[in-house]
């Protein structure tokens, strides 16, 4: 099918009342990354000529998601094929006397699709026999709520599509399910959708419908098979939960493949854009936010949570530490346990091992940040910088009052509050003086003893 000859229409516009959600349904994420930019990454590939997004009015959260895709409203939602018959204003060139080029019908409640998927139906399509129509199917041992597909024992076409509601209990007990994908040619997709009726268990026009009337007027429709777990419909939270361990499964299983050390895959949670490179190891318990970088041969340990971060090859982070957006680890950096990394970056072989925050922050290669050292970079209106150089040693429990620099190779003593900056090469001391009692101690027990009842 050549580049100008297909459009892609992805259906949107229901409520969603089952997500019991403010949110529009295919607003919500699976792995980072709302339902509905699952379905048009899924599409992407196929260089489609144009991509409509039916929604309904009041969505524009998800038109302005759906951006550069144009939009159409379908008001009031009156069924799957009203809203395919709503997009045809945008289809001009793919329906009536002129049309030419097929339509590719998407959920997008159907978040797990994949492209290679939607390839093959795109090659049912251009096959010799050039069926009208080409449905997704997949086999369930349940059901459920899914339209049933009913198929010609003798060559195979689909015959009809039942919705459950409305099916007969011998047509329940069909397995072959709708995935809800569908491609047609369009001209006899809009001459089929203009036909169909909404006398039905819901009262709506089903997209369903046009595979009994194409039947009857001697158009050929084909299944294309595929594994239920591609085509799961996200109607309720339980749902939402099943697609996202599907996506978590397929993630894992490409970190794997990848070159990656899971120790245990289960465990660690992905995002849909969670880049690895060769031999980095993961331990138990990792959640990576969007925007995740890692490099090659560096370990992730044991429950640490990263967003937005870039960790370069050999870096170290955890156990427990959070990498926040902006976090940017050089080559052999380490960052240890109860450590909070934002808006900073770590130069090479740079350590943070303990008890640290490091926001708004730039340290040079090589310096070492001790225990408990805090950069405060908040007074409460503006966020300020610090800067460490290379090679700074900073102290234990030291606080760094931002705005404010400490050269390279400069030292702080442990338990400084370092408001001024710091020349390279020099040593700050900022802490009060110790003052020493000798014997002070035991005074202090001989006249706690001497006065005790
Ligand atoms: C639909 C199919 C069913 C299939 C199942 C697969 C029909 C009639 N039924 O049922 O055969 O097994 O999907 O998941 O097609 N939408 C609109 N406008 C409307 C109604 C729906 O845009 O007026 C959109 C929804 O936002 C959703 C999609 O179409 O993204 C599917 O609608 P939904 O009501 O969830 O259909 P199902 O009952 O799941
Ligand atoms: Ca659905």
């Amino acid at each position: 099918m050549t580049e100008s000859k297909l459009a892609v229409v992805i259906l949107a516009a229901g409520k969603g009342v089952r997500m019991a959600s403010r949110k529009p349904k295919v607003l919500h994420e699976v792995a980072g990354k709302a339902m509905l930019h699952h379905v048009l990454d899924a599409v992407a590939p196929l260089a489609p000529a144009r991509i409509v997004v039916v929604v309904g009015s009041g969505m524009e959260a998800v038109a302005e998601a759906a951006r550069p895709h144009p939009t159409v409203v379908q008001e009031p939602q009156l069924g799957t094929g009203h809203a395919v018959l709503a997009a045809r204003p945008a289809l001009d060139g793919f329906y009536g006397d002129g049309g030419a080029g097929h339509v590719l019908v998407l959920f997008g409640d159907t978040p797990l699709v994949i492209t290679a998927t939607l390839q093959r139906m795109v090659q049912a399509a251009e096959s010799a026999e050039a069926p009208a129509l080409v449905a997704l199917g997949f086999r369930s041992a349940e059901p459920g709520h899914y339209g049933r597909m009913v198929l010609d024992p003798a060559d195979g076409r689909l015959l009809r599509i039942v919705e459950a509601a409305d099916a007969a209990p011998e047509e329940l007990s069909v397995t072959l399910c709708n995935g809800g994908v569908m491609l047609g040619r369009g001209p006899e997709l809009f001459a089929l959708l203009d036909r169909i009726g909404s006398d039905n268990a819901k009262g709506e026009y089903y997209l369903t419908d046009i595979y009994a009337l194409a039947g009857r007027q001697g158009l050929t429709a084909r299944v294309i098979e595929t594994e239920e777990d591609e085509i799961l419909g996200v109607n309720a939270r339980a749902e939402l939960a099943v697609a996202e361990a599907v996506m978590q499964r397929r993630l894992r299983d490409k970190a794997l493949a990848d070159g990656a050390t899971l120790i245990d895959p289960m465990t660690v949670w992905f995002s849909h854009d969670t880049r690895l490179g060769p031999d980095v190891t993961v331990e138990p318990g990792v959640f990576f936010g969007p925007g995740v970088s890692v490099g090659e041969g560096a370990v992730i340990r044991a429950f640490s949570h990263l967003e937005g971060a870039e960790v370069a090859p050999g870096a170290v982070v955890g156990p427990y530490a959070r990498l926040r957006p902006g976090a940017r680890l050089q080559e052999g950096a380490r960052v240890g346990n109860f450590v909070e990394v934002k808006n900073a970056v770590l130069g090479a072989g740079a350590k943070a091992n303990h008890l640290t925050y490091l926001g708004d922050a730039t340290v040079g290669a090589g310096a070492n940040i001790g225990a408990g050292t805090i950069t405060c970079n908040y007074d409460g209106f503006a966020k300020h910088r610090t800067e460490i150089g290379e090679g700074v040693f900073v102290g234990s429990n030291t606080a760094l009052v931002a705005p404010v620099t400490v050269g390279p190779g400069a030292m702080v003593a442990a338990g400084s509050t370092v408001t001024k900056d710091v020349a390279a090469d020099a040593l700050a001391v900022a802490r009060g003086q110790q003052r020493t009692v000798e014997g002070g101690a035991a005074l202090f027990r001989a006249r706690k003893r001497k006065n005790r009842p």
